[in-house]
């Protein structure tokens, strides 16, 4: 059942390109516009939106935060990303013209679940983006869009994980597509490239031998930092939750910008920390940012791991440790940048003796708040 795989977790890491191209099949027509017809909500209702808010936890949480940068960059709507567990306590700002989307992989979340209801309550469609058919999240939201996984056993979500991405990249291209922004021609070509996702995907798994062997030589530090900016953060955030649950080590995630607001403090000699770089292409501004972040931390003394595209020399003189992505829209980046990720978390769980696919004190689907 686990495919000659030792563990769940990485049969289903390997999984993972065909579980993107799956999520996209059917859903970009021949001449390259999106179909969703099976999201049942009218596109006149969403050309009457003007908000979105998206809730969810854990894993399928950092979708959401990932999600935010797209849809407010290719619909120029405001996306509010909450966790489940502290939406409706704070008396969120809900009417009809709130389009709430609610991201679970079991779809039985208690927290997401009850996040999702308040929100009816308040007259706001539901979208629930899910890889469980007929689980309790989609069948009481208004419209459903199943990301298709497949079943995902172990404990630590991955390949959920990316299918989540590519729902909510469909989301907000099509929000764009039916709103016609005037993103227009970029919204094209990203679907274009998005359809070509999982190949990268699938490279990246092929080159994860060293990473593999770096975790492995940091089975007994105590703490990983990581580090991104843009869309990386959220992906830093992703990746020290894996090393957390996994791992049982202290991980945090960072924006690159905070440092100097305080964490820089934690830099001290040989401290692995690991750097998410954006794309020297697009928006150079941001990669640029982060390469000097980048010397700040090893000047005083960081072990950096860095990810970056393939071709970017500027991080080679900083980089400790270079691990090698392909280049893809900035805006598509986590798609292949949390893979490296994944697998580090997963290779230093089993130098430390953990249990992988079954981490101490966590459960697959948490159905109590
Ligand atoms: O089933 P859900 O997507 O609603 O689950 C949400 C979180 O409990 C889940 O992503 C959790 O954080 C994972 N164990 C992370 O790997």
């Amino acid at each position: 059942e686990k495919g000659g795989y030792d563990y769940f977790m990485l049969k289903e890491i390997a999984e993972q390109p065909k579980a993107v191209a799956d999520t996209l099949l059917g859903r970009i027509d021949a001449a390259g516009s999106l179909t969703l017809d099976e999201v049942r909500i009218p596109d006149s209702v969403l050309r009457e939106v003007d908000k979105v808010v998206i809730v969810a936890c854990g894993t399928a949480f950092h979708a959401g935060l990932i999600a935010k940068y797209a849809i407010e960059h290719w619909t120029r709507m405001p996306c509010e990303v909450e966790l489940a567990s502290e939406f409706r306590y704070r008396d969120p700002i809900l009417d009809p013209r709130t389009l709430v989307i609610a991201i679970s992989q079991s779809g039985e979340t208690m927290d997401t679940l009850m996040a999702l209801r308040h929100a009816r309550e308040q007259g706001s469609k539901v979208l629930a983006i899910c890889n469980t058919n007929g689980s309790t999240i989609p069948r009481e939201s208004d419209a459903v869009l199943y990301t298709h996984a497949g079943p995902e056993v172990a404990v630590a979500s991955t390949k959920a994980f990316l299918t989540q991405l590519v729902a909510c990249y469909l989301v907000a291209l099509y929000l764009g597509q039916v709103r016609g922004t005037k993103w227009g021609d970029e919204i094209g070509a990203v679907i274009h490239e998005l359809s070509e996702i999982a190949g990268a995907v699938e490279q990246v798994l092929d080159t994860m031998e060293p990473v593999r062997e770096l975790a492995r030589s940091l089975a007994d530090k105590n703490t990983v930092l990581f580090l991104g900016r843009h869309v990386g953060y959220p992906v830093a955030l992703e990746g020290a939750l894996k090393l957390k649950e996994l791992a049982y080590m202290h991980a945090e995630g960072f924006a690159a910008g905070e440092l100097k607001h305080g964490p820089i403090a934690l830099i001290e000699r040989d401290v692995p920390v690991v750097v998410i770089v954006p794309s020297p292409r697009g928006r150079s501004v941001l990669h640029d940012k982060i390469v000097s972040n980048i010397q700040e931390i090893r000047a005083r003394g960081a072990r950096t791991i860095v990810i970056a595209e393939e071709g970017d020399e500027a991080v080679v003189p900083y980089a400790d440790h270079l691990i090698r992505i392909p280049a893809t829209p900035t805006l598509l980046q986590p798609l292949v940048a949390t893979v490296p990720l994944q697998v580090f978390a997963c290779e230093l769980a089993t130098a430390r003796g953990n249990e992988v696919d079954q981490p101490r004190n966590l459960a697959k689907s948490v159905t109590v708040e």
